[in-house]
């Protein structure tokens, strides 16, 4: 069995809308980690999908006079076809429409039963059918409004089986208090903390006015709430995702959940607390990012209609591009404002002027000054000292899920390689030869420099990558390999081959 497993999942998108950037975000930044994760050697299992169930998809359908599987069918197609082109790497995706699914909940949700965590009781409270949750009093915004919609609740009473969410309370403050950075970053585990404070009440299970979900196999007038059906997709899916194949064992627990900052509770607090419920390990951390916010400061979703469109920044500035601008700009855990201006001015001034340029002129001298021929000599022990400990750093950041910060680190030496081209002038160097030998070094060095921090780089920005690896002669981006030899360049009597520019300028 491979040593090592890394479970990474995301969100499962709701069908009863279109993909936006935000879940293009959220797919890119897991992939990120992911592809960063199977560099490393780990055994990764990434899983993305979609969410179903519930009433916002069987009111969205019925609003189109279609059924809910059709809309479903419809909607979760166009989400699948966004991941090849935002080139993620997903292993599998789930729908939580799938049979396998459904039956699989129905097991894990059986046992709840069984171990005596659920009753039955009556439910009256503010209801956001858009959510699909009921609001708790200090959730509720003046006038009875939806935090995160900002529509109209509704006061809805209704008989349901009820899952019993406070007999969690000690058990989610002990997970709490001895897994710290279960939660991640600090600040959403205050918030998970301050929601437990004020002392956790039961939360409904099923609903006995929807039809369009999974079944209660206990009580087949009901159908389990959209929200426990969606969470245990995690679970489900490690049961189906390989035909003939049992991945649970292999994969299970998760060791990272990456959701946005508006599901909280649900990951942070229900979910713990039902897999509890039914005997299972808890995943070893959620990861909470902030929002994608537009030109107008406020959220980027379909029902404020103030979406950015990915697809548009894809057909202009190419997958990359788009991948390394939210990367960048975004502090992951944190919100940020993003827009086409922004995406145009960072490919320009850092894709195109620092990486793609560094690039060029690497490939290009050696082409011009040793025939294509990497030279066999030491690296400069400047460049060895200042690039020392770097693939530990990067690998240290990413350790508590922080890509952000790993690609200032990789982006400062990007830069320091253009400083070092300006400093030497090879140009120079070449007319004169009696600098013959630090020529070789500088050209060697440069080499050796670019292969490291393209390495590096190739979660963020994995086509561009692969292209330059290959043309510098060292196709292979694993980790291990990630150090910048002093000994002299890795590739060192190997040649390098042309490269048309990898971030072209663009005419406006
Ligand atoms: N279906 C639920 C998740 C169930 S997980 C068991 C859901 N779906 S969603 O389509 O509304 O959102 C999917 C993910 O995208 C969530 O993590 C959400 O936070 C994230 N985002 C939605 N809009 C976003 C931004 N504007 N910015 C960043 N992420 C955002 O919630």
């Amino acid at each position: 069995m491979p040593q090592n497993p890394f479970f990474i999942t995301t969100a499962i998108a709701y069908v009863n809308g279109q993909p936006h950037l935000g879940h293009a975000y959220e797919e890119i930044a897991t992939d990120v980690i992911a592809r960063h994760m199977r560099q490393r050697g780990r055994d990764v299992f990434f899983l993305t999908g979609t969410d179903e169930h519930g009433e916002p998809v069987a009111d969205a359908a019925h609003a189109q006079g279609i059924e809910p599987q059709q809309l479903a069918d419809a909607n979760a197609a166009r989400f699948q076809a966004l991941l090849p082109q935002l080139n993620v790497s997903n292993d599998f995706f789930i729908r939580t429409t799938d049979e396998q699914h459904a039956l699989r909940v129905q097991q894990v949700l059986q046992r709840v039963y069984d171990n005596g965590h659920v009753y039955k009781g009556t439910y009256e409270g503010w209801y956001c059918p858009r959510c699909a949750d009921f609001k708790v009093e200090n959730e509720i915004l003046e006038g009875n409004r939806c935090p995160i919609h900002e529509i109209h609740l509704t006061r809805e009473q209704e008989e349901n089986w009820f899952f019993r969410l406070s007999t969690f309370q000690e058990a989610l403050e002990t997970l709490f208090e001895t897994h710290p950075d279960f939660v991640l970053p600090s600040r959403a585990l205050n918030e998970a903390q301050a929601f437990i404070g004020q002392g956790l009440q039961d939360v409904s299970l099923s609903r006995a006015k929807l039809t369009w979900g999974v079944k209660v196999p206990w009580d087949p007038g009901h159908v389990f709430y959209v929200w426990f059906d969606a969470l245990l997709n995690y679970y489900t899916a490690l049961g189906y995702a390989r035909p003939g194949e049992d991945l649970t064992d292999r994969y299970w627990p998760a060791q990272l959940h990456v959701i946005g900052k508006d599901i909280l509770k649900f990951h942070t607090i229900f979910w713990p607390a039902m897999l509890m419920a039914a005997d299972l390990p808890v995943p070893g951390h959620v990861f909470v990012h902030g929002f994608l916010l537009a030109a107008d400061g406020r959220k980027m979703s379909k029902s404020l209609g103030n979406v950015l469109d990915p697809f548009e920044a894809l057909e202009l500035y190419g997958v990359d591009a788009l991948r390394f601008y939210l990367m960048r700009e975004v502090v992951f855990g944190q919100d940020g404002g993003v827009g086409m201006d922004g995406l145009g001015n960072r490919y320009t001034s850092e894709l195109a002027n620092e990486y793609g340029n560094l690039a060029s002129r690497t490939l290009a001298m050696i082409h011009r000054y040793r025939d294509g021929f990497v030279p066999t000599v030491a690296t400069d022990p400047v460049l060895v000292a200042e690039f020392d400990g770097l693939h530990d750093r990067v690998a240290a950041a990413f350790d508590v899920f922080d890509p952000s910060t790993a690609l200032g680190e990789i982006w400062e030496k990007v830069r320091r390689l253009n400083r070092y081209v300006e400093e030497r002038a090879p140009w120079q160097l070449a007319k004169d030869p009696s600098a013959a030998a630090e020529l070789d070094q500088v050209l060697g060095s440069l080499h050796e420099g670019l292969r490291v921090v393209s390495i590096l780089l190739a979660p963020y920005i994995p086509e561009s990558v692969a292209k330059l690896l290959e043309a510098l002669g060292t196709p292979d981006s694993s980790f291990t390999n990630a150090g910048f030899s002093a000994t002299g360049p890795l590739a060192g009597g190997a040649t390098v081959s042309q490269l048309p520019p990898l971030f072209p300028r663009l005419l406006s």
